[in-house]
């Protein structure tokens, strides 16, 4: 066992049988039988006997037209988490630094670690944005070969204004990493997209969230052309499946139903706030699929919904979230159970 590994706590969202799953942050939406039609059809031309495209070029196409962003600018692997694993194989590992902004989502920190970066985190301020002092100044004294945004940002929701993130590609020595996962949840105009041209901006998607196809795995980045170059060599041959192309090159085909369960997700998101601030309960400003809301005893709430049927995130001994508890945006129904249950067990 590596010596630098002993601390490190394997990764874990606490799962239990739930009739109501609003822990994870996945979509509520199942995909639609027109897509499951189209893939099924897709599938069923596929020669499984044969390795897969290793360079994925049908999908990397279809994602390049749908971003409008030329396909040598983008990779495509297992989930934007293995995205994230490739570029800390790259451009992180041993004497190399990454900086995170906590709390943000845990596998920021997790996937520097595991391979071997040093991780510097810095708090975000009292609104949950990145303190841009406090990053220019790391940046200045360290000089990170990684600096990992997320926005919006998990697990508070929280979109990093677009000033912000300008001001941390001009100091960023190395590569800003721009997790976007969330992003179609937070309005055309939100995306850092538009600053692209930037050749040490890096921008992580994901099919799991507005996609709503957690299962299939399949996560993108945008990026200059050098930075795929260098995950090239990182990466194992054909790890992308057969079956992972196809999935994401037919949801690309439905792309306008994808579009409007993530608007429909992000009006239930707003409803539920709103709900959440009429029973007294503080909530963050969110433009994710997701709330975070604090609570005075956030177990005793976090069990009592269980026992309702209705599962959401608690943070054990997380910094800056030990009264808040976070749930995700699910279907009309879902959330008035959420809600019915919240009003219960805040009047016991
Ligand atoms: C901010 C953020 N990035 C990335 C991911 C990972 O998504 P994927 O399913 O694409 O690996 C998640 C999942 O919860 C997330 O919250």
């Amino acid at each position: 066992m590596r010596e630098d590994l002993l601390d490190v706590e394997p990764y874990v969202s606490p799962q239990r049988p739930a009739r109501y799953r609003l822990n994870t942050n996945e979509s509520p939406y199942a995909p639609s039988a027109a897509f499951l039609e189209d893939l099924a059809r897709a599938t069923s031309e596929l020669q499984l006997n044969r390795y897969p495209d290793k360079d994925a070029v049908a999908l990397v196409n279809a994602i390049a037209r749908h971003e409008e962003w030329p396909p040598e600018g983008v990779w495509v692997a297992n989930g934007s988490n293995e995205i994230l694993l490739h570029l800390l194989l790259a451009y992180g590992g041993p004497k190399r630094t990454a900086i995170t902004f906590e709390p943000t989502y845990s596998l920021h920190s997790l996937i520097p670690k595991i391979t071997g970066t040093r991780v510097l985190s810095q708090m975000r301020d009292e609104e949950f944005e990145v303190d841009l002092d406090a990053a220019v100044r790391a940046m200045t004294e360290v000089g990170p070969e990684i600096v990992m945004v997320c926005s919006p940002n998990n697990p508070t929701g929280v979109l990093e204004p677009q000033a912000s993130i300008e001001v941390l590609l001009e100091e960023a020595p190395g590569l800003l990493v721009l997790d976007e996962a969330y992003i179609d949840f937070a309005g055309s105009e939100a995306s850092a997209r538009a600053l692209l041209g930037r050749r040490n901006l890096v921008i992580t998607r994901t099919f799991s969230k507005a996609w709503g196809l957690a299962g299939a795995r399949i996560g993108y980045l945008l990026a200059d052309p050098s930075v795929v170059e260098g995950i090239a060599r990182v990466r194992l041959p054909y790890h992308l499946s057969a079956l992972g192309q196809v999935a994401g090159e037919v949801a690309l085909q439905h792309a306008g139903k994808a579009a409007a369960a993530a608007r429909a997700v992000a009006g239930e998101r707003d409803r539920v706030a709103i709900e959440l601030q009429a029973m007294g309960l503080k909530t963050i400003p969110s433009h994710a699929n997701f709330i975070l809301f604090e609570v005075e005893d956030p177990p005793r709430v976090w069990r009592a919904l269980l026992e309702r049927g209705v599962l959401v995130r608690i943070y054990a001994g997380v910094a800056r979230l030990e009264r808040s508890l976070r749930v995700t945006a699910g279907l009309p129904e879902d959330n008035d159970a959420f809600l019915d249950s919240m009003a219960e067990v805040l009047d016991e």
